[in-house]
């Protein structure tokens, strides 16, 4: 099944493509700009030895992304992108893995509760997840990397599982870790991991939980 990835030509785009596709699954990157998006598709698949990837307009990417939309808009965008093709997401799952910027303040809204509460205000129906948020680029780029978890935070227990899948699929765990609400702590965890990064002089720390049994 195809899995879009808005904002996909970026960073933490690339990195869950190159996953995803290695995992066998057809991925297309949307980019407000088509054309940027097939060459970097291009580019991931000369890398991959494989034709997974094509690239695509950002509601083009969603339309073709029959259940699972996944987001790696920055903060500055993704609410602007969501709002103009909330129609391509509707009835969908919406995995976020944007941060709102700067990460932290657990008071402020994360931005994926703020992808939900902008969808759900013009009456859209689309189940939002949060995951990805501690997960660097960096890690995703490599094909064989530390056991990580991935905190999944979500509303809606079926969209959860389906991410958790997903998470799955690419060699990482995804680890329940409550409701939306809870992805501020996701997000805050991912400003401590941006000092522990500098402090040690590495770029991509990841977490893991302890104490459970991996299944
Ligand atoms: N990088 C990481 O290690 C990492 C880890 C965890 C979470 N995150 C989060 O994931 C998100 C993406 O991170 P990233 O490092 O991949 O970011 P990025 O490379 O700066 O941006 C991702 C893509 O978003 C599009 N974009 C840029 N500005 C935009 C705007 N104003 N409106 C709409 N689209 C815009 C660009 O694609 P087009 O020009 O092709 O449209 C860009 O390639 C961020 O919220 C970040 O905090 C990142």
């Amino acid at each position: 099944m195809a899995l879009a990835i808005l904002g996909g030509t970026g960073k933490e785009g690339q990195g869950l493509a190159l996953r995803w596709a290695r995992a066998e699954r057809d991925v297309i990157l949307g980019s407000r700009d088509a054309a940027k998006g097939r060459e970097i598709a291009t580019a991931l698949n000369a890398k991959l030895g494989s034709e997974r990837v094509r690239g695509a307009g950002n509601r083009e990417a969603a339309a073709a992304s029959p259940d699972v939309v996944v987001s790696t808009l920055p903060d500055s965008g993704h609410i602007e992108i969501l709002r103009d093709i909330a129609g391509e997401l509707d009835g969908k799952v919406l995995v976020v893995a944007t941060i709102a910027w700067p990460p932290g303040p657990t008071s402020e809204p994360s931005a994926a509760e703020l992808a939900r509460d902008a969808l759900d205000a013009l009456g859209r129906s689309v189940r939002v997840v949060a995951a990805f948020q501690t997960v660097s680029a960096g890690t995703l780029r490599k094909t064989e990397s530390e056991p990580e978890d991935v905190l999944i935070c979500g509303d809606d227990a079926d969209a959860r599982e389906a991410t958790s899948a997903l998470v799955d699929e690419i060699g990482l765990r995804g680890v329940h870790a409550g409701r939306l609400k809870q992805a501020r702590i996701a997000e805050a965890i991912t400003g401590a991991l941006l000092k522990i990064n500098k402090h040690y002089g590495v770029k991509s720390t990841g977490i893991r939980i302890t104490g459970i049994d991996p299944g």
